[in-house]
């Protein structure tokens, strides 16, 4: 089984650098995929009680041999929860059948309703408890972590934001780093790759590894420190979205795929989500 770099979280906590995204699958697809993913090696998983299946990955953890420490779930609270956490976490660990999730996430800032530091808040309160090992956000831009921080003192320790080819986020990337925030890139492969794999720079890329376009994708993620989670639940792209572990990209070959970006968003900006 290949060997996966984990990333070290601000918390002392560890999570492993690829995992499974599970938007848009059903219950049964959810299920499906997880198990799949577990016996291909994979250990992280990322859903969220908007996708509506954490009872199908719930039904593959508790179907598998894997030790649970082993394992690293993420869920996600979401919006209209953000003044009930503890109660929209007890119903996800429920649906997942878990004691406890090793990352649980703010969804969305959702600056308009001016919700998300009284969510971070009670957050931080379920991790003091036990129910999340760790405790982190997605879709928040530099003032939105500022304002974490000024009001409670902590960081989170990831941020998961949309970021492939075409949306490198550098900027926000780089102040996540400077603030020992893990980027965690969503969306990572486009969404199925249209205007990247076709890219000739990243076909080239693929023919010079002898990996396919997706791989060559995944690769540049994990080589520019990003945690990354490809979803699929086709059996044969969940084995080939991991088995990345055996080239890395040339300092150059980076450089050129930089030159990819075009700030084009394929999901709603944070700012007016
Ligand atoms: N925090 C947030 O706000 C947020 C928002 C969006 C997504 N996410 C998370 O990020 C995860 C990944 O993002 P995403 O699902 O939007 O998109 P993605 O991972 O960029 O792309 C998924 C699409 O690519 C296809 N695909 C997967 N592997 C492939 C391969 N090797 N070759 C060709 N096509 C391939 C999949 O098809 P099949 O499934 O049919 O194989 C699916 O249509 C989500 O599942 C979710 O966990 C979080």
């Amino acid at each position: 089984m290949a060997t996966q770099p984990n990333i070290k979280l601000h918390d002392g906590n560890k999570m492993p650098q690829l995992g499974l995204g599970v938007w848009k699958a059903s219950n049964e697809e959810a299920s499906n995929a997880v198990t799949t993913a577990i016996n291909t090696g994979y250990r992280h998983i990322d859903t969220a009680a908007i996708y509506k299946n954490e009872e199908g990955v719930g039904e593959a953890l508790s179907g598998i041999k894997v030790p649970r420490e082993e394992l690293f779930i993420t869920t996600k609270l979401w919006n209209d929860d953000q003044l009930h956490a503890e109660k929209a976490l007890e119903e996800s660990l429920k649906k997942l059948r878990l004691d406890y999730v090793d990352l649980y996430l703010i969804h969305w800032p959702k600056p308009d309703e001016g919700n998300y530091v009284e969510a971070w808040k009670q957050i931080l309160k379920l991790k003091e408890q036990g129910l999340a090992k760790s405790v982190g956000v997605c879709n928040f831009n530099i003032p939105h972590l500022q304002k974490l921080k000024d009001e409670t003192g902590i960081f989170p320790v990831v941020n998961q934001i949309e970021l492939h080819p075409m949306l490198q986020q550098r900027q926000l990337h780089a102040w996540n780093a400077t603030h020992n925030i893990a980027t965690e890139s969503w969306s990572p492969l486009a969404q199925g790759g249209e205007g990247v794999f076709d890219q000739a720079l990243i076909q080239k890329l693929a023919e010079k590894y002898e990996k396919t376009p997706a791989q060559v994708v995944i690769r540049w993620h994990l080589d520019n420190g990003l945690i990354v989670i490809p979803k699929s639940v086709t059996p044969k792209r969940i084995h080939e979205n991991f088995d990345v572990f055996d080239f890395k990209l040339e300092r150059e070959e980076l450089a050129e795929i930089a030159k990819l970006d075009l700030n084009k968003r394929l999901g709603p900006d944070p700012d007016t989500m």
